[in-house]
């Protein structure tokens, strides 16, 4: 796994910053246009939660190599106050700002590989990666 960027998440410009990066990494690792829209949605969407909900906090984004597959990882952590109930949060529809990712679900279905963790304790980590195809 080789670390592309680590993009510092505490304005509201850096969502924006987050955007060009992920945008440029997609284009370059070989993603189709149409994929390259989605995976921006995600970082967007991902982004702008943890500004909204937790203030600051990091995003990386990975080259994720393995035997078969080549893809791009995206980790979000931040320590902020959690999700207290994931399980809800995760249901289509739950969704409250009527963002264009449809929220957390919507982020889910884009990428192929998804796990979050949250906790008032330890905030909240996204780990999820989409493969070139
Ligand atoms: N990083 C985060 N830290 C704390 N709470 C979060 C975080 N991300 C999401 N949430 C909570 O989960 C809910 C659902 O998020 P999401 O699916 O993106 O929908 P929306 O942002 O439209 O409400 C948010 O309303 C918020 O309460
Ligand atoms: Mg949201």
């Amino acid at each position: 796994m080789e670390e592309l960027a680590t993009i510092l998440i505490k304005d509201l410009k850096d969502i924006a910053t987050a955007r060009t990066f992920v945008r440029n990494f997609a284009k370059e690792l070989g993603f189709s246009t149409l994929d390259q829209t989605r995976i921006i949605t995600v970082v967007s969407e991902l982004a702008r939660n943890l500004y909204l909900y937790a203030q600051h906090g990091q995003i990386i984004l990975y080259k994720h190599q393995s035997l078969s597959q080549t893809g791009i990882r995206i980790y979000v952590a931040d320590s902020g106050p959690g999700i207290a109930d994931l399980q809800k949060v995760m249901e289509i529809g739950y969704s409250t700002s009527g963002g264009l990712g449809a929220g957390l679900p919507g982020v889910k279905s884009i990428m192929d590989e998804f796990s979050i963790s949250s906790s008032s304790e330890e905030g909240t980590r996204i780990n999820t990666v989409k493969w070139l195809r």
